[in-house]
């Protein structure tokens, strides 16, 4: 990668440092920076460009809908003024935005509007981080920060919750593994990562399965 481009990256990861100082613990730069080593991981693999892949997992939380009232277009907002300000050219810009746009898991709610190998990539990575004991985390501190029960037996998960009951993010935690988590595995885009998915589902399984003994029968 040329100096440029290697200055680029620099810049954009001070920028999310930055921006993202006071993010809450399931969405903070160490979040970040795990997803853009495990996209790294991942391109190896598959292929991809690397500079892209990148810029793309750097920025792909700058600004979460979920902390902005809801609103999905901020954070594409935020990353285009930054990359045109650090002159990047239309065409890396116009894929990087729409990674950004598209990455979310919220976004299988609907049909998604454009796809791309560096894309798959991001978002495979994106997904790896929410699964398994990371992901277990990442869940229950999102539940803590809704002030969310961590399990409630008389609570069914829903089987077909529409995406804005996904985005309100009213549920027990447990639930959210039912809603969530467990699909994340057969939805993995490229073949590394689901290799890399199998044991982390594993893993949440045989954490529900310790939960549900220990929590045993409570009445009423
Ligand atoms: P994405 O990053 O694909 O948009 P989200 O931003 O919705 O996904 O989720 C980010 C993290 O917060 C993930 O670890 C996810 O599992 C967790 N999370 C989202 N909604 C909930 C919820 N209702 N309860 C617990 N954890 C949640
Ligand atoms: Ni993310």
């Amino acid at each position: 990668m040329n100096k440029t481009k290697q200055q680029i990256i620099e810049k954009t990861k001070e920028f999310v440092l930055k921006t993202l100082e006071n993010a809450e613990a399931g969405h903070d730069f160490w979040h970040i920076k795990r997803v853009v080593k495990t996209s790294m991981e991942i391109a190896k693999k598959e292929g991809g460009d690397m500079f892209i892949i990148l810029l793309g997992a750097y920025l792909h939380d700058i600004a979460d809908s979920k902390f902005h009232h809801g609103d999905e277009s901020i954070g594409p907002e935020i990353a285009k003024k930054f990359l045109e300000k650090n002159k990047l050219d239309a065409s890396s810009i116009d894929h990087i935005i729409k990674i950004i746009e598209n990455i979310s898991f919220k976004n299988t709610f609907e049909e998604q509007k454009f796809t791309s190998k560096e894309l798959e990539i991001i978002q495979d990575a994106d997904r790896l981080d929410a699964i398994g004991a990371i992901g277990i985390a990442r869940a229950f501190v999102y539940g803590g920060y809704k002030n969310n029960l961590i399990y409630d037996p008389n609570f069914k998960p829903k089987e077909n919750l529409s995406k804005e009951e996904y985005k309100k993010g009213k549920t027990a935690t447990v639930n959210h593994f039912y809603e969530k988590l467990l699909k994340l595995k057969d939805l993995m885009n490229t073949k590394t990562a689901k290799e890399m998915a199998e044991n982390r589902h594993q893993f949440m399984l045989d954490f529900l399965e310790q939960f549900y003994l220990e929590w045993g029968e409570i009445p009423g």
